[in-house]
C-alpha cells in the first residue's frame, strides 16, 4: 500500500527527498500503529494522546482540550501518505469522538480542534457530513469577534492579571477554518471578520525586527490596547518560539486565502529574524524561547520547528525571491528532526514521533517532552514536502 501513493505523491521529488519522506513515513506508520494499537485496546471513552508524564505513562486529553484534533489529524495524514486503508475508519472515529468541539465558545482554539480532523477528513476523504461541522465551528469562532478593537478574543478576561480581551498570536491559526466555512457557505462575513483579525494583529503584534509578542490585551469598548505581555514566554519582550511559528504559518495561510503580499511579508520577515537569529542553534531547531537566559542549556521545541518547516514548504510554492532558500531551511530542521536527536526509538516516547518540545515552560508543564501537535505538523511537513 504504502509504496503506490507515495510514488504517485512523490513523483516530482528529488531520489534523495523521496527517500528521506519514503523512510520518514514508514517510521511514523509503524510507531503511531502501536499509539493506536493501545487506544484500541482501552475501553470506554476513545482516548485521546496527547503527551508523557514523567512516570512514562501517557497523557491524553478531552475533546474541550486545544490539542483534541491533533490525534486525529496525525492519523488523517498517515491515511493520506499511505493510503492504506486500515486508517480510514479509525481516522472517522477519533475525528467523529470530538464532534462536540463545534460548539466550543469559551475560547478561540475551535480552529485548531476543528480543522485538523474534521478539515483533513473532508479535504482528504470528501466526508460529506464534516461540513456541517465545520460551519458550526465557524459560526462558534465568530461569537468570539469584538466589533471594536476588529478582533476575535482568544481567552476569557482574566482579573488576576488584568485583562480585559486577550488575544495572542495563535489565534491566526484559527482563521483558515473561516476561509473554509465561507467556502462552504458563501457567507462573506467569516472572511471579513478573519481579515479584520489578521490585519489589525498585523499592526498591533510585531516589533519592528519582525518578532511578536504573545499575548496583547484590547480594551473591548475603545478597542485600544491596553498591554502588550506573554503568558508562555520567557518575558513580555522575550521571542517565544511557537508564537513565532504560529505567526509565520498563519500569515504564510493568510496569503495563500487571499492573494495579499503584506500577510506573506510579514511571514516572510518573522522567519528572517528567526533564521538569522544570533542563537539560533546549529541544528535549526528552535529554544523553547530565543531569548531564554539559560541557553545553551535551554529546553528545546520541536514542536516550533516542525509548525516553521510545514510552513515553509507552503511558502516555496509562492510567489518568492528564490523559492530554494525556503525549502533548504525547511530540510535542515526536518533532517534534525527525523535524526535520533530528536526523533524517538520505535516502541519508545510513548509510541509519540517526536522527542523534545516544550508546552508551557513558565508555568512547568510540558517541558522537553513529546507532544501530539509537534507530530501533527511533522507529518504535515512531510506531505507537504512530498508534493513539493
Ligand atoms: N496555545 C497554543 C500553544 O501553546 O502554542
Amino acid at each position: 500500500m504504502l509504496i503506490p501513493v507515495l510514488l504517485v505523491l512523490l513523483a516530482g521529488c528529488t531520489d534523495a527527498d523521496k527517500d528521506f519522506v519514503r523512510e520518514n513515513v514508514k517510521f511514523a506508520a509503524a510507531q503511531v500503529d502501536r499509539q493506536i494499537a493501545v487506544v484500541e485496546d482501552s475501553t470506554g471513552v476513545v482516548l485521546n494522546p496527547l503527551s508523557v508524564r514523567e512516570d512514562g505513562t501517557i497523557r491524553y486529553c478531552k475533546y474541550t482540550d486545544w490539542r483534541s484534533g491533533f490525534f486525529p489529524g496525525t492519523v488523517w495524514y498517515l491515511y493520506e501518505l499511505t493510503g492504506d486503508e486500515k486508517y480510514l475508519p479509525l481516522a472517522r472515529k477519533y475525528t467523529e469522538a470530538i464532534s462536540d468541539v463545534q460548539y466550543v465558545t469559551d475560547n478561540h482554539d475551535v480552529g485548531f480542534m476543528t480543522m485538523s480532523g474534521f478539515g483533513n477528513g473532508l479535504r482528504i476523504a470528501g466526508i460529506e457530513e464534516y461540513k456541517g461541522v465545520i460551519v458550526q465551528a465557524a459560526r462558534s469562532l465568530m461569537t468570539r469577534f469584538r466589533r471594536a478593537p476588529g478582533v476575535f478574543q482568544s481567552w476569557e478576561a482574566n482579573p488576576k492579571r488584568d485583562w480585559k480581551c486577550p488575544v495572542i498570536i495563535d489565534n491566526m491559526m484559527n482563521l483558515e477554518l473561516l476561509f473554509k466555512a465561507f467556502d462552504l457557505t458563501g457567507d462573506s462575513t467569516f472572511v471579513q471578520a478573519a481579515v479584520s483579525h489578521a490585519d489589525r494583529t498585523l499592526k498591533e503584534h510585531f516589533r519592528p525586527d519582525g518578532s511578536c509578542y504573545h499575548v496583547l490585551d484590547y480594551d473591548p469598548e475603545s478597542g485600544e490596547v491596553r498591554m502588550r505581555v506573554t503568558k508562555q514566554g520567557f518575558a513580555d519582550e522575550s521571542i517565544w518560539s511557537r508564537g513565532q511559528a504560529w505567526a509565520v504559518y498563519g500569515y504564510a495561510a493568510m496569503y495563500r486565502h487571499t492573494g495579499d503580499r503584506k500577510y506573506l511579508e510579514q511571514s516572510l520577515k518573522t522567519f528572517d529574524m528567526l533564521r538569522n537569529h544570533p542563537d539560533l542553534p546549529e541544528d535549526c531547531i528552535f529554544w523553547w524561547d530565543m531569548c531564554a537566559p539559560d541557553i545553551p542549556d535551554a529546553p528545546r521545541d520541536a514542536s516550533s520547528a516542525a509548525i516553521v518547516a510545514s510552513a515553509l514548504y507552503d511558502i516555496c510554492t509562492m510567489d518568492v525571491d528564490n523559492p530554494e532558500q525556503y525549502k533548504a531551511f525547511a530540510d535542515r530542521i526536518m533532517a534534525s528532526l527525523a535524526s535520533p536527536a530528536y526523533r524517538a526509538a520505535l516502541g519508545e516516547n510513548g509510541n509519540f514521533i517526536l522527542m523534545h518540545s516544550s508546552g508551557n515552560v513558565p508555568a512547568g508543564l510540558e517541558i522537553d517532552v513529546p507532544l501530539n501537535y509537534a507530530d501533527y505538523y511533522f507529518l504535515e511537513a512531510l506531505v507537504r514536502k512530498s508534493r513539493l
